[in-house]
């Protein structure tokens, strides 16, 4: 049974809203967001667009405050971003001018850890997003789908305690998608990171989740969470199945209002 007390990641009656450029008057985006999540928890957030989803994941990394509510990570108040919080966006946020390498050690030396264990780091993570040989590139010099691999590693070498991630895959062709998805479920599969993942595609929601938060449409708030049976270690082939697509239909359905 979920207790609040086993919370990695607790977001307690969050809500929000925004100015409306060259009005008086506010847009509540946010209403009351409500939920925990248990450590290496894989949890997706489905929602239609201009629900919030980005707004939230933003006020759980620490980048925006709640105007109420409360969120905390370990037990401890989240103030601000930390690199305990690590987040993945849609576009791959890299530093142009720095090399692969230098990018996923970027938040290592920030954090002045020891350059040799750092380095040491890099290259597993580096090889975990099967990026080696590709150390000394630089951004413009990789595909999208490689950026978006650079980018993931840059974010798992800080060892995170909670990764939120922001439709990380959504602008990627469907072969490279699938491969990142079988890429990040082996990966939560060794490395257990707690996660939030925030997509529009129910079946990447199903593949990929122990849980689907579904948020209703502006203000968002979480209209049903959805526990998913499925086995680990998954494949794509689970996507097939009879059960699979009861459950897709059952969440569309849901999304539809
Ligand atoms: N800084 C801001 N100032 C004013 N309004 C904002 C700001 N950021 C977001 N909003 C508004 O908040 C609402 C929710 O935006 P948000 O980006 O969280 O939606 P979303 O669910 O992530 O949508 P999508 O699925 O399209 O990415 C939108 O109406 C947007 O205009
Ligand atoms: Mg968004």
């Amino acid at each position: 049974m979920r207790s609040m007390h086993d919370a990695k990641l607790l977001a307690d009656s969050i809500s929000k809203s925004y100015s409306r450029p060259g009005e008086k008057n506010f847009l509540k985006v946010l209403d009351d967001i409500r939920f925990h999540i248990r450590e290496s928890e894989f949890v997706s957030i489905l929602g239609p667009s201009g629900c919030g989803k980005s707004t939230l994941l933003n006020i759980l990394a620490g980048f925006e405050t709640a105007d109420c509510g409360d969120v905390a990570c370990c037990g401890e108040p989240v103030k601000g971003p930390s690199p305990e919080r690590a987040v993945v966006f849609q576009s791959p946020v890299l530093f142009p001018w720095l090399d692969v390498k230098d990018n996923i050690l970027y938040g290592l030396k920030l954090k002045k850890e020891d350059r040799k264990e750092s380095e040491d780091l890099a290259s597993v993570y580096i090889k975990a997003v099967a990026l080696d040989g590709f150390e000394e590139y630089f951004p413009s010099q990789l595909s999208g789908g490689m950026q978006q691999r650079a980018a993931l590693a840059r974010a798992l070498v800080l060892r995170p305690k909670v990764l939120l991630m922001d439709e990380p895959f959504a602008s990627l062709d469907a072969q490279t998608r699938y491969s990142m998805q079988q890429l990040l479920l082996s990966l939560h599969g060794k490395y257990r990171h707690t996660m939030v993942f925030i997509t529009h595609d129910v079946e990447e929601a199903l593949l990929m989740s122990d849980r689907i938060c579904i948020m209703s449409k502006r203000p968002g708030r979480i209209v049903e969470e959805i526990d998913v049976p499925f086995e680990r270690p998954r494949s794509l082939s689970l996507t097939s199945t009879q059960e699979f697509s009861i459950l897709k239909t059952k969440i569309i359905a849901s999304l539809m209002g």
